[in-house]
């Protein structure tokens, strides 16, 4: 059968070779190398067209590349074509790809206790909720967290957040249930999280979604104050620092109000720090910097918290866990102990002051950089964006940043896309700072040969 050929070949190839022996033949990236897509004939078409593609519900567009495994902030293709990782399988591995030390304690918990349900208490779980509280409170942050429930992604934490703000507001009176969200956000693609998604290329097709949901812009205060109510909004929630809809850092006085309305009509402020949070902007939330009036009520997190296992976090205060009973919300996964277990390595890890401080120094490498690649291309860039290690490229309407994606691609380097026209760079905060120059030459010329064959 050629399915099953197929997937023999596959796997023969990515196991026929070791993986020590690929990092040996580590290509130094010296040299650009530039080599397109895998064709249809390749292993690559070959597994991709016969055993991927016709059995995967057509959800996502993808090039012809197999991904099959990676070491720090390189990856590893079918072709055996190496790629350093600016994305991080979008601001996931904070710690890069197969960390030895996360593989010993995975290995140590699996052999211990992989699942037991939430029928009963595990150790990581406790541990894990117990040290998020007291890192966050500890670092500047949501100074009233108290509770934490865990969950299993980035959508579902959102899904808690806003379940326990509806159930918040219905405890004051039945018709406090309105949230308002703001444009350019990003919250998840499950129902309630789509639902404060404002995007009509991902809300239209599945319309009707959860009613009582008011749109406002983060440049504008007086859109939330048109809209807010005692008597009927219970929550609002927002990205600190916009992922998906452009890098877009919100002001802090804007924050600052907003939290000023919250507290004068009894809503809950959500902040959704699955983007942005656990050490990306340089401090373990993107809101620690912010002035200490801006807690927010309840935080979202997940992405990085598994360095690519699955796990989601919902972080709340004691006014909020006061409308909660038991029954409320659940999940199967959610808190099993390998996921606690990773998030609690991940978590030490994340808040060591040494490892911030790489961050914040991988930072300053990235943006001088960046900044000269602005100022060499001022027809085409009009602005580096972001925070810590959550950048981006703003260019303008002349060059197509999905253009600059797959020529970066063909060249060696993994970068994305978000919101309007922005190349995305959100590395593994651990990247070692060789990688950083070697892939933003890349940058520096796909961009180059983007634009000059736009021309
Ligand atoms: C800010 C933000 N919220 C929520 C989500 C949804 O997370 P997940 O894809 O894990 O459901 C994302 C994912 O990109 C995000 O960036």
């Amino acid at each position: 059968m050629l399915r099953a050929v197929s997937v023999r070949q596959a796997r023969g190839v990515v196991s026929g070779r070791s993986c020590k022996n690929l990092i040996g033949s580590l290509r130094s990236f010296s040299k650009i190398v530039s080599q397109v897509d895998a064709s249809d004939d390749s292993q690559t078409g070959k597994f991709v067209n016969t055993v991927s593609k016709p059995y995967a519900v057509t959800t996502y567009a993808r090039p012809n590349l197999v991904l099959t495994h990676g070491k720090g902030s390189i990856l590893y293709d079918l072709e055996n074509r190496q790629y350093i990782d600016f994305s991080s399988g979008i601001a996931v591995t904070c710690l890069g790809h197969a960390n030895e030390e996360l593989a010993q304690v995975i290995n140590d918990q699996t052999s211990k206790l992989l699942h037991c349900s939430n029928l009963f208490y595990n150790l990581p779980a406790g541990e894990l909720a117990n040290k998020l509280v007291s890192k966050t409170r500890d670092s500047g942050a949501m100074k009233d967290a108290q509770r934490v429930f865990l969950c299993n992604s980035g959508t579902e934490a959102n899904e808690a957040a806003l379940k326990f703000a509806r159930k918040y507001g219905k405890t004051i009176n039945e018709s406090k249930i309105e949230i308002i969200t703001f444009k350019n956000s990003f919250h998840g693609r499950t129902m309630g999280a789509l639902s404060v998604t404002p995007n009509p290329k991902y809300q239209a097709p599945f319309s009707p979604l959860i009613p009582s949901i008011q749109v406002a812009d983060t440049e504008d205060i007086n859109s939330v104050a048109k809209v807010i109510s005692k008597e009927k909004t219970c929550a609002v929630i927002i990205e600190p620092i916009q992922g998906e809809g452009g890098i877009n850092i919100v002001n802090e006085k804007f924050l600052v109000e907003l939290r000023k309305l919250c507290d004068e009509n009894d809503v809950l402020l959500i902040f959704d720090e699955i983007q942005c949070g656990l050490s990306r902007s340089g401090k373990l939330w993107a809101h620690s910097t912010l002035n200490e009036s801006v807690n927010p009520d309840i935080l979202t997190m997940a992405k990085a918290l598994g360095n690519g296992f699955p796990i989601g976090a919902t972080m709340i205060t004691d006014k909020v866990e006061s409308a909660l009973q038991v029954g409320d919300h659940g999940t199967t996964y959610g808190g099993n102990p390998l996921a606690a277990r990773i998030g609690n390595f991940v978590l030490d890890k994340l808040t060591e002051e040494s490892f911030l401080q790489g961050v914040n120094e991988k930072s300053e490498i990235f943006k001088t950089s960046l900044d000269k690649i602005a100022k060499k291309y001022p027809d085409h860039v009009l602005a580096v964006k972001g925070k810590g290690l959550l950048l981006g490229l703003q260019l303008n309407n002349s060059v197509d940043s999905t253009a600059v994606v797959n020529k970066c691609r063909e060249n060696g380097l993994v970068v994305i896309t978000a919101g309007l026209n922005v190349v995305r760079i959100v590395p593994a905060l651990n990247i070692p700072n060789e990688l950083i120059s070697k892939g933003l030459d890349i940058l520096d010329h796909s961009l180059k040969q983007v634009i000059e064959s736009s021309t």
